[in-house]
C-alpha cells in the first residue's frame, strides 16, 4: 500500500461511531519520509475543521518549541493516535484507539522513522508502555522495536500548568542533540 492508498482510506473509515461527528479526518502532515515522528493524542476542533493536525493553540505551542529548538516541522512528521476529533476533546475510549491503532501502525511501516516522539501522555501509554508515567518519564529516550522513542509534554498540558515549560524545554533540547548526534539526521530549519 502506498502512503497515499492509506490516507485515503483513513479519509473513507467508518469503523468507529467518531467518524459520525468529524468534520475532516486528521492523517497527519509533513513528510512522509522523516526520520522523525511525532505523535499526538488526537485532533481537536481547529484540527477537525482544517484537516491537519496541531494546529489550534497546542499546536502553536509546539510550534514554537519545535523553532526553539531549530526543528523544522515540514522535516518531521505528525500525526495523532485517533484520527478523528473525541466530542469535546475529551480522552480517546480505549475501544476507539484499538480501531484507529492500525492507521498509526501502517503510517510507521510506510514512513520508518527513527525515533518517534510521544507528544503527551496518552500517546507514551499506547506506543511505549500502558504503565508510563509521564510526570516521572518525560524525555528519558529508550530503544524498543527497533526505534529509538521518547516521550515529552502534550502542549495542552503546557497551556493548563505552565510550570512544565522548562521541563519541555529541557527535553525538546535533548532529543534535538540526540536526533543530531545519536542518529546524525539533520531537521535543522534551513
Ligand atoms: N492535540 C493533539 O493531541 N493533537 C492535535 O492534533 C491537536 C491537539
Amino acid at each position: 500500500m502506498t502512503f497515499e492508498e492509506l490516507e485515503a482510506m483513513c479519509k473513507a473509515c467508518t469503523k468507529c461511531p467518531l467518524h459520525q461527528t468529524r468534520t475532516n479526518c486528521v492523517f497527519g502532515t509533513g513528510d512522509p519520509h522523516a526520520d522523525v515522528l511525532f505523535v499526538g493524542e488526537a485532533p481537536g476542533e481547529k484540527e477537525d475543521l482544517s484537516g491537519i493536525p496541531f494546529v489550534g493553540a497546542a499546536g502553536k505551542l509546539l510550534d514554537k518549541y519545535l523553532e526553539a529548538v531549530g526543528i523544522d516541522r515540514g522535516r518531521v512528521y505528525i500525526a495523532n493516535i485517533l484520527k478523528c476529533r473525541p466530542p469535546q476533546n475529551r480522552d480517546p475510549k480505549p475501544e476507539e484507539q484499538e480501531m484507529c491503532i492500525g492507521y498509526l501502525r501502517e503510517q510507521v511501516k510506510l514512513i520508518r522513522p527513527k525515533i518517534i516522539v510521544c507528544l503527551g501522555r496518552i500517546s507514551a501509554m499506547r506506543l511505549i508502555d500502558p504503565g508510563y508515567k509521564i510526570t516521572k518519564e518525560h524525555g528519558t529516550i529508550v530503544k524498543k522495536g527497533g526505534f529509538s522513542m521518547t516521550a515529552v509534554y502534550h502542549p495542552a498540558a503546557l497551556l493548563r500548568d505552565p510550570r512544565k515549560k522548562e521541563d519541555m524545554l529541557t527535553d525538546m533540547k535533548k532529543i534535538k542533540s540526540y536526533i543530531d548526534e545519536e542518529l546524525g539526521i539533520d531537521v535543522a530549519l534551513e
